[in-house]
């Protein structure tokens, strides 16, 4: 994406080897969502090369994401891109098409070619709160706050966030929060499994550097074949998981080989 483009998208973009990191940059806006930072993420993903391990998600401000722009909810600003006015407009497939647009990039921050890093500082509400879950690991200053707000506005978290949260913390806890919508802390977040690293905010720079050595220290291919393997174990049976791992193997074995 050019310059201009990732402006529009309010993203910045910097690359460092291994290691692509988007940051989320409307920081007057507390870095709230419009279908253009999906879109742009999405767009982001799609382009990296082959060499990026590491994707950094992160908020410029001070704030990972106030969440959705309220303005999409806002009756008042029908010509506002995404409006939720203008959506209703359509039949109930266009919508759920729409929303299916929308979640393009919260997929692809799953995918297994990299390891996604969401680096969560200050606010991370609603849309913002989802954004952070569909990354792999979250690591999270002590005084973050998470809040899954969307049941307070009467909507649903349909940007994904549902199921990384159900697998992070437990059917029970994700429903406390996500009912409650109350803010979850990054001391708790780090307690309750939500957050894999936790420290005081002057250190999360720190820690991240040693983070991402950590995870670019191995072979890629191996590193990218047991994500996959981690990330489809739950939905297969004891068996399934075997022959998956047999199979992967074949090919760590054969590019060990060099063949
Ligand atoms: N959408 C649009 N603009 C926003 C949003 C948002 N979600 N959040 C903050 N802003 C804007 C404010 O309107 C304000 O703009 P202004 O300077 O033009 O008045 C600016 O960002 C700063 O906001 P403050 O509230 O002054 O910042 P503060 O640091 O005091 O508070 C906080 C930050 C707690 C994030 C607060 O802004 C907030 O509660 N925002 C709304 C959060 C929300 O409900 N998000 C939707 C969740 S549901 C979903 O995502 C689907």
């Amino acid at each position: 994406m050019t310059p201009e483009e990732l402006a529009h998208a309010d993203l910045d973009l910097t690359v460092d080897g291994a290691v692509a990191t988007i940051t989320l940059n409307r920081p007057e806006a507390r870095n709230a969502q419009r279908p253009r930072l999906w879109a742009g993420i999405a767009r982001v993903l799609e382009e990296l090369g082959p060499e990026i391990r590491v994707v950094v998600l992160r908020g410029a401000g001070g704030t990972f994401s106030a969440g959705l722009d309220l303005g999409l909810l806002d009756p008042a600003k029908p010509d506002e891109e995404g409006n939720f006015i203008t959506v209703l407009g359509l039949d109930d497939q266009a919508i759920i098409d729409q929303i299916d647009v929308y979640q393009r990039p919260f997929v692809l921050l799953g995918d297994p070619r990299f390891i996604t890093i969401a680096v969560v500082e200050g606010h991370a509400i609603g849309a913002g709160f989802q954004l952070a879950l569909a990354c792999d690991l979250r690591i999270a200053a002590e005084d973050a706050r998470f809040c899954m707000k969307e049941p307070a506005l009467g909507l649903v978290p349909d940007l994904l966030g549902t199921k990384p949260l159900v697998e992070a913390v437990g059917y029970a806890r994700a429903l406390e929060i996500c009912a409650s919508a109350r803010i979850v802390s990054g001391t708790e977040a780090g307690e309750i499994g939500l957050a894999q690293v936790v420290v005081p905010a002057a250190e999360l720079d720190g820690v991240l550097a040693a983070t991402v050595d950590a995870l670019t220290a191995h072979p890629h291919g191996a590193v990218t074949a047991t994500k996959r393997l981690l990330q489809e174990a739950p939905a297969r049976t004891i068996d399934e998981q075997r022959l998956a791992e047999r199979t992967a193997q074949v090919a760590r074995f054969r590019a060990l080989a060099g063949g």
